[in-house]
């Protein structure tokens, strides 16, 4: 007999959030999807929507914030959730260093939230998306380091100082109370509705609309990019394997430099690259990331399927077709955001 479960997915009107929505429709038609969001500037319900259409009696979406513990309350009450996969968080460095505040309530408060909860009503696993951004970052003269999930937490910005604080948050609810708990820490991913402030989307429509691209510093900072499909994978993995009180890096070894990944991106579209511009850098800015996966590989078998190559090109292509859902999100308070960030740089 399919063994069903019923697992809150929060922050699932997102980037990865919905993606993984997806991803867990499809694997697993016999569960049942509850997304918590509330949905800020960064949640979008058209990118749920064949969710909702397709899914009717196994796909929720409840909108509301992971720190209003009354509806958090209510909602494992409703639903009796085996697992939660807390996706929900203020996500992009630029905006922490703009205003910091609601990184540390959202992304600290939050799975605080959620994890009296999961303990109050005795959740299998309660899981945290975190981020390699929490070690901090890797000289570039030195290719031969790589994060492990022993690097000391090390976090360089308002975002990666509240995500770290999270982790330890979650690792003494862990220690403290015997809370079920594992953590994921992945690197940059890329793909499917990545909201338009990030790198990779922000080039790609800049360059589909003739404007300037924007690169912090001398384009050097070294990402480790994996295809989002790839890191959902291993979440599946982890929450169903005996991962309890565990720790996994999630990355696919492809670093790239910011300014050859513009470059890829100009060329793929047919673009110039005197739309290059380079631009005052990012305060604080993180020199490299880079992951060391070999433990996930190890103990759970984790691979990433898409190579970088072709996941670029798809991710491309997905953006020349749903001019429609990036269209919608660049006209409307992003142009604030967007005139606020890029104005100031000179
Ligand atoms: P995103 O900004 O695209 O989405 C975040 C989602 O969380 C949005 O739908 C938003 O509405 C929701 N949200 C924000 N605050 C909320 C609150 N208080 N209550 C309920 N919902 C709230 O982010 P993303 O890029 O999809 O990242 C998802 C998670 O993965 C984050 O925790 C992030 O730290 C982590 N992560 C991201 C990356 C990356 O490359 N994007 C890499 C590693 C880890
Ligand atoms: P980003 O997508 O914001 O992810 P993160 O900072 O979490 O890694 O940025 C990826 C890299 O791209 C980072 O080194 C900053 C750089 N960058 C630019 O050069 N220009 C831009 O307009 C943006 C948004 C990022």
């Amino acid at each position: 007999m399919e063994d069903k479960k019923t697992i809150i997915v929060t922050g699932g009107a997102g980037f990865i959030g919905s993606n993984f929505v997806y991803y867990m429709l499809k694997k697993y038609p016999f569960y049942r999807i509850v997304c918590l969001d509330a949905l800020t500037y960064a949640g979008n319900l058209s990118t749920l929507k064949k969710a909702i259409k397709d899914h009717p009696d196994n796909f929720r979406f409840v909108k509301g914030d992971i720190r209003d513990a009354e509806l958090v309350e209510s909602l494992f009450v409703e639903e009796k959730p085996d697992i939660v996969v807390n996706f929900a968080a203020e996500s992009h460095v630029d905006r922490s260093i703009l205003d910091p505040q609601a990184f540390l309530q959202t992304n600290i408060m939050g799975p605080q939230v959620l994890m009296d909860a999961c303990k109050k009503h005795n959740v299998e696993r309660y899981h945290q998306v975190s981020t390699d951004e929490v070690y901090g970052d890797l000289p570039l003269d030195r290719p031969d380091l790589f994060f492990t999930e022993n690097t000391n937490l090390h976090a360089s910005s308002p975002y990666s100082a509240s995500k770290a604080s999270a982790d330890l948050v979650v690792m003494a609810y862990h220690r403290t109370y015997g809370l079920p708990v594992s953590i994921s820490r992945c690197s940059n991913n890329y793909g499917p509705y990545h909201f338009p402030e990030k790198l990779i989307p922000l080039m790609i429509i800049n360059a589909l609309n003739d404007k300037p691209l924007p690169v912090y510093g001398d384009g050097l900072n070294v990402r480790d990019w994996l295809y989002v499909e790839d890191h959902c994978k291993a979440i599946d993995m982890i929450i169903h394997g005996d991962c309890n009180g565990e720790v996994f890096n999630v990355g696919g070894h492809n670093e790239m430099a910011n300014i050859d990944i513009v470059k890829l991106i100009l060329k793929e579209l047919g673009k110039p690259e005197s739309l290059i511009t380079f631009v005052e850098d990012r305060k604080g800015h993180d020199r490299r990331y880079a992951i060391d996966p070999s433990k996930i590989k190890r103990e759970l078998g984790w691979e990433p399927e898409t190579k970088f190559e072709n996941g670029i090109v798809k991710t491309i292509q997905w953006y020349l077709d749903h001019k429609d859902w990036w269209e919608e999100i660049i006209s409307g308070e992003y142009k604030n955001y967007y005139d606020k960030m890029y104005g100031e740089k000179k």
